[in-house]
């Protein structure tokens, strides 16, 4: 599952399109200036004002009890199963899931939990692979601790998963004592894709995060939700790893502008990827996979040019995208534009052309 960007390339041009990653935005000038106002305390004794402010927001905006800030997604993942499970337990997940895939193995380092992969479509599986997967505690199996979701699902495509799979994975497993956690690196497209507010999507689910550090364009930062007892429990973890901060309120701040400014233009996003495909599908021997939010996954072998070799040629002329598995993968954010988008359609022509 190895996200790959193109190697370095000396003497290629600066990068003036960055399709890489939702990661990739630059704080915008009115971010910057929020933070640089925001009024701070010691966010480790519970004192920083305007980090205090933003769980209290996205707790309200998730329908939980209470959230916590943390320096990254990672992290909410990571703090969300040690606080929730015990060494030997089980976690249900997609075969592509960021935390089975991309931790860095931190669940079974940290927690010594094992994760098992479901598969199915575009990073999501049933309710029926789901139910099979499910087991009795006995002498000889695991305990099934926990059940986690990824919305939107990124190597799946960027795709959501429809609420109501989610409203029954989730009724399923509380059956079985599962407890509910949803990765929310990009809840917040899913939310402005479907018009289905997030507390309403994550009702059922006992943890959710959101990251600020993808397309809401903040530069670090990530805020998980769920009851009292289990953010306190995080916050625990959140100590021992070293994610406690100082005065936080700088970034926090930035969060907050995300929450008042980024999120409704997500849906600008989706357009951009939106037409990014549908110029490629216009493109003889280009597969592509139809976006749901900002993520578009395409195969150019079919016009005769691997996926390694379209984004090292785009690389070449300062258009930065990356391959997942011999796809190519182009993520649209804050800082890209609709004549990007044209550019960049421009410069795969050319490619396949010479090609
Ligand atoms: C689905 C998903 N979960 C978790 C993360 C981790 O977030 P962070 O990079 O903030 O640690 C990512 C990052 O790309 C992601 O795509």
């Amino acid at each position: 599952m190895a996200f790959t960007p193109p190697p370095p390339l000396p003497g290629a041009p600066p990068v003036r399109i960055n399709l890489l990653s939702d990661t990739q935005t630059r704080p915008t000038p009115a971010m910057r200036e929020a933070m640089a106002r925001a009024e701070v305390g010691d966010e480790q004794t519970g004192d920083d004002p305007t980090t205090n402010l933003l769980q209290e927001r996205v707790a309200e905006l998730l329908g939980k009890q209470a959230a916590v800030f943390l320096p990254s997604g990672t992290m909410c993942n990571v703090t969300a199963t040690l606080a929730t499970c015990r060494p030997g337990d089980e976690i249900v997940a997609h075969r592509t899931a960021h935390i089975l895939s991309r931790e860095g193995g931190a669940h079974a380092a940290l927690g010594g939990l094992q994760i098992t992969p479901l598969d199915g479509d575009d990073g999501q599986f049933s309710i029926e692979a789901f139910r099979a997967a499910l087991h009795p505690t006995t002498r000889y199996e695991p305990h099934q601790a926990m059940v986690s979701v990824e919305q939107t699902a990124n190597i799946g495509g960027g795709t959501i998963w429809p609420q109501a799979t989610l409203d029954a994975i989730a009724e399923t497993a509380k059956a079985a004592g599962l407890v509910t956690h949803i990765d929310g690196a990009r809840l917040m497209n899913a939310v402005v894709a479907t018009g289905i507010d997030a507390a309403t999507m994550t009702a059922g689910w006992d943890s959710a995060w959101i990251d600020f550090s993808k397309g809401l364009g903040a530069p670090v930062g990530a805020v998980l939700a769920g009851s009292r007892d289990f953010i306190d429990a995080v916050w625990r973890w959140k100590q021992r790893l070293g994610g406690s901060m100082r005065q936080s309120g700088m970034i926090a701040a930035a969060c907050i502008h995300a929450l008042d400014h980024h999120i409704d233009r997500l849906a600008d996003d989706h357009a951009h990827a939106r037409a990014l495909a549908a110029g490629l599908m216009q493109i003889d021997g280009v597969e592509v996979q139809e976006p749901q939010t900002n993520l578009v996954f395409f195969r150019t072998e079919g016009a005769g040019v691997t996926g390694a070799q379209m984004v090292t040629e785009l690389r070449g002329r300062g258009v930065w995208l990356a391959t997942m598995d011999g796809r190519v993968r182009a993520c649209t954010h804050l800082d890209v534009s609709a004549e990007m988008i044209d550019e960049t359609l421009q410069h795969v022509r050319e490619i396949l052309r010479a090609a």
